[in-house]
């Protein structure tokens, strides 16, 4: 554990399909971020429903909620001077501007597989069971994800390594913290 370094409040929000790599790439981020003696926050889709959006289930209007109150945790963190990290799909492109714009120090980061490459994963299974009529409202089978027009950074998983793509986030978020 290094000495915690003093720097300014900043949100990276990553957002993309399930399996598309938002929760591995965090994962390495907040790790890193830790070792270095920065002050991080993590906030993760799978554990925000867990406990805070345990009610919400995957209509837009639960999603934008379910967005909204990460958005409102996540400015309240970065306002306490923490680099927030946020995984969650995050598929309507209204909200997130809208969070966005509520945060203002904040870094949008688009997690980028295509559909086949995040349906292979399945890391959670989600894609499985909605093409076995179990589960509906998946996000890039019958639910829609609506992409970045112009996110801060793009991390290609399918033709990236985690490496690179963790690399290339950290650069990002040092080079605005040196802003
Ligand atoms: S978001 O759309 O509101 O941003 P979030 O990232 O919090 O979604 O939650 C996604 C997680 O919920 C997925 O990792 C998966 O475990 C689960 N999930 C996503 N879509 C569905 C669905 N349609 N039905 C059931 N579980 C889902």
């Amino acid at each position: 554990m290094s000495d915690q370094v003093t720097h300014r409040g900043l949100t990276v929000w990553f957002t993309g399909l399930s399996s598309a790599g938002k929760t591995t790439i965090s994962q390495s981020l907040h790790d890193t971020l830790q070792a270095r003696g920065y002050k991080v926050e993590w906030l993760d889709g799978d554990v925000v429903r867990q406990r805070l959006s345990k009610d919400l289930g995957f209509s837009k209007k639960d999603r934008d909620e379910n967005i909204r109150r990460i958005g409102a945790l996540a400015g309240q963190l970065t306002e306490s001077g923490a680099i927030v990290l946020v995984s969650a799909i995050s598929p309507y492109r209204a909200v997130r501007d809208e969070v966005r714009r509520h945060i203002g120090a904040f870094l949008e980061v688009w997690v980028h597989a295509p559909l086949a490459v995040c349906e292979q994963r399945d890391i959670k299974g989600i894609y499985r069971r909605a093409r076995a009529g179990e589960i509906h409202n998946v996000t890039g089978l019958d639910d829609p994800y609506e992409h970045p027009l112009a996110p801060d950074l793009e991390c290609r998983t399918d033709r990236e390594t985690l490496e690179e793509s963790a690399a290339k986030v950290l650069d990002a978020i040092e080079r605005w913290l040196a802003r």
